[in-house]
């Protein structure tokens, strides 16, 4: 069975003190079914780290460079978001692809490095709404899987969100229909069928308990609500 996990993703949001919101999840929430998982920006990372210590909440990286070390300005290392206390990094983020024109070759490199620190790399794949229109939705998101996840990824290893582009921060959803349809081409093309499948998009307290309910769907990648821990945690409860 493929592991269950709620991952959060704070984006560039975030200041010390919202660490209350993990507080006040951590109480809320001292023993979950699933994987509880908050990646803040890098700056809260250590301190989130911190205060996880002892509780089942885990943190994780929003990206990681290809490299160990090195003279890279701004960048930060698998390595290093280890040593901070991350367990997963989200990689491939649709918005890393359009910001940064980050491609599937370097997310699969940057996959291999965090592999490689012992991290969970969590792959992001999702069409836009133009190649949604255009009926390539299957093509786009296969495509982008082969060619983003590195040679030894399992389920061990790496988890993969389905994130439609369109869906990302605009409170629309694609139809459970199209969920499943993409999730369950995902878990037919996945090298290790025990691999996690994560939905992203707009997932709400209002909107979780279908999608979880979906065959190939084990757990959702949650951006805006994420941020408040009554959201996050009511979507934890879902799962
Ligand atoms: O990484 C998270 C996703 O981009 C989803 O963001 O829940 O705000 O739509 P959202």
């Amino acid at each position: 069975m493929p592991c269950k996990l709620v991952a959060g993703n704070w984006k560039m949001n975030g200041l010390r003190a919202d660490l209350d919101e993990m507080r006040a999840l951590i109480a809320a929430h001292p023993d979950p079914d699933c994987g509880m998982l908050i990646c803040p920006p890098a700056t809260l990372l250590a301190p989130m780290a911190d205060l996880a210590q002892g509780s089942r909440l885990l943190v994780g990286g929003q990206d990681c460079h290809t490299a160990k070390s090195g003279a890279h300005t701004g960048d930060l290392s698998a390595d290093m978001l280890a040593d901070a206390g991350a367990r997963h990094v989200i990689l491939g983020h649709s918005e890393r692809r359009a910001d940064h024109g980050e491609g599937s070759d370097l997310v699969a490199a940057k996959a291999r490095a965090a592999q490689e620190a012992g991290l969970t790399a969590i792959i992001c794949v999702g069409e836009t709404e133009a190649q949604r229109d255009a009926g390539t939705t299957l093509e786009v998101v296969l495509g982008q899987l082969l060619e983003s996840v590195p040679d030894g990824a399992n389920a061990g290893n790496t988890v993969i969100a389905y994130e439609p582009v369109w869906a990302i921060g605009t409170g629309r959803t694609p139809t459970l229909e199209q969920i499943a349809e993409v999730h369950d081409a995902l878990r037919a093309a996945v090298p290790d069928a025990e691999m996690s499948l994560l939905y992203g998009g707009s997932v709400k307290p209002g909107n979780a308990a279908d999608i979880f309910a979906l065959a190939n769907v084990d757990g959702a990648l949650v951006g805006g609500a994420s941020l408040k821990a009554s959201d996050f945690g009511a979507i934890i409860a879902a799962l």
